[in-house]
């Protein structure tokens, strides 16, 4: 048989995949699996946003249809008054708005949209792997942007070679962090950014997929509220997080209409978009009241803090995050050796306590784990236990 695309080959293992046959052997083995590995919520979606897609599907056929592939105006419209109610950010619907199916479909087609053979772009390192990924599929080389703890997870642009920079073609970001849990306070570093797009020409893509998973009253910002950001960038937008939608898929792509037309174009020739009768149920979500997640917020929150500390008194170092439903721990300095990796597949063959090991988000995130929080509040008294238990073994 032929062999696929040279392009795969390039591709780092996908952590997912690796952990994902630890998974299947520790189930085989018949142990009691804690799943705290991908960032999929487990809690539901909200009632009306369900009736909603249940009433359309049911009593509207017209919406079984192929869909309007740019999304249809009614949501456009409803994402831009979202934003405008939430960031005070303007937004035309016709142009500086687009639905995806889910936005890591619209960053791995944004990749693809602007990226040539040998293109570079600048990407965090670690970072949630389809950041760095799709940018080896398009053809595009990576330089890395280390986040490194003592810049609170932030790059420092001062460290990219003028060379690069010059040459560098787009830069992709992401505040509330995964995997690191890190967020801006402020607009101060996005303002940097402007700065530095503006001066080499570089477009920004910042994904923002975690703006609303955020607690003990911080308020996460948009890249898009920083004055001119949308002459050098786009922002990524999910409801698969704000609305526990994971597995609904879709989000948005928002800023810059010169940015987003060439993407719209790409789309076109791939996908017909998200369906009608989603795209409607995404329309109530956005319409919803505040609050609608309040009860979601909390319990994260209850599982962070019963995590966290449990965590620290273990011998973890482990910041107590402001948003995401994430925890980023160092391991133990005597499993550091070894690496997360190592670390990962002895506790699951050990424990059935499943996390994704730091290296798997880039070689920058080696020495730490990520957990998700996302599975019921009395598991994590019982992951807790067993890593005492195999952390003294
Ligand atoms: C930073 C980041 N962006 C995007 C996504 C995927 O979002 P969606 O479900 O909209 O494709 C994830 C999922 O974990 C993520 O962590």
């Amino acid at each position: 048989m032929k062999h696929y695309s040279k392009k795969l080959d390039k591709l780092p293992p996908y952590i997912f995949s690796i952990i994902n046959v630890l998974k299947k052997e520790a189930f085989e083995k018949k142990l009691d699996v804690i799943d705290l590995g991908m960032g999929n919520p487990d809690l539901p979606t909200p009632s009306i946003i369900i009736d909603r897609l249940v009433d359309t599907i049911k009593n509207h056929p017209g919406t079984h249809r192929y869909p309007q592939a740019k999304g249809m105006p009614k949501l456009r419209k409803a994402i831009c008054s979202w934003y405008k109610k939430r960031f005070d950010v303007d937004l035309n619907p016709d142009n500086e708005a687009i639905v995806l199916i889910g936005s890591k479909e619209g960053i791995a087609h944004m990749c693809m949209t602007y990226l040539d053979l040998g293109d570079t772009a600048l990407v965090s390192n670690p970072a949630y792997p389809a950041h760095l990924n799709n940018v080896i599929l398009a053809g595009g080389k990576i330089f890395d942007m280390p986040l490194l703890p003592e810049n609170k997870w932030i790059p420092d642009l001062t460290k990219i070679p003028e060379k690069v920079a010059k040459k560098a073609k787009f830069m992709i970001l992401n505040y509330p962090n995964n995997p690191t849990a890190a967020v801006v306070e402020d607009l101060s570093f996005f303002k940097e950014v402007v700065r530095f797009a503006k001066k080499y020409d570089i477009i920004v893509c910042h994904d923002n997929a975690y703006s609303e998973v955020t607690f003990d009253d911080f308020v996460a910002p948009s890249f898009l509220q920083t004055p001119g950001a949308k002459d050098v960038g786009v922002e990524f937008y999910s409801l698969s997080k704000t609305y526990n939608m994971a597995g609904w898929r879709i989000g948005f792509c928002l800023g810059n209409s010169k940015i987003i037309a060439p993407l719209e174009k790409f789309k076109s020739f791939v996908d017909y978009g998200v369906p009608t009768f989603l795209q409607l149920a995404a329309v109530a979500a956005l319409n919803s009241e505040d609050g609608l997640m309040k009860s979601t917020l909390d319990e994260y929150k209850k599982r962070r803090d019963k995590f966290c500390d449990g965590l620290n008194k273990l011998g973890f170092v482990v910041e107590k995050p402001k948003a995401t439903m994430y925890l980023w721990a160092k391991i133990p300095e005597k499993f550091q050796k070894k690496g997360s990796l190592n670390f990962c597949e002895q506790l699951i063959r050990n424990t059935g306590i499943v996390c994704l090991p730091g290296s798997g988000f880039g070689d920058y995130g080696e020495g730490y784990v990520r957990f998700s929080l996302v599975t019921h509040f009395n598991r994590f008294h019982d992951a807790l236990l067993r890593l005492k238990k195999f952390l003294r073994e």
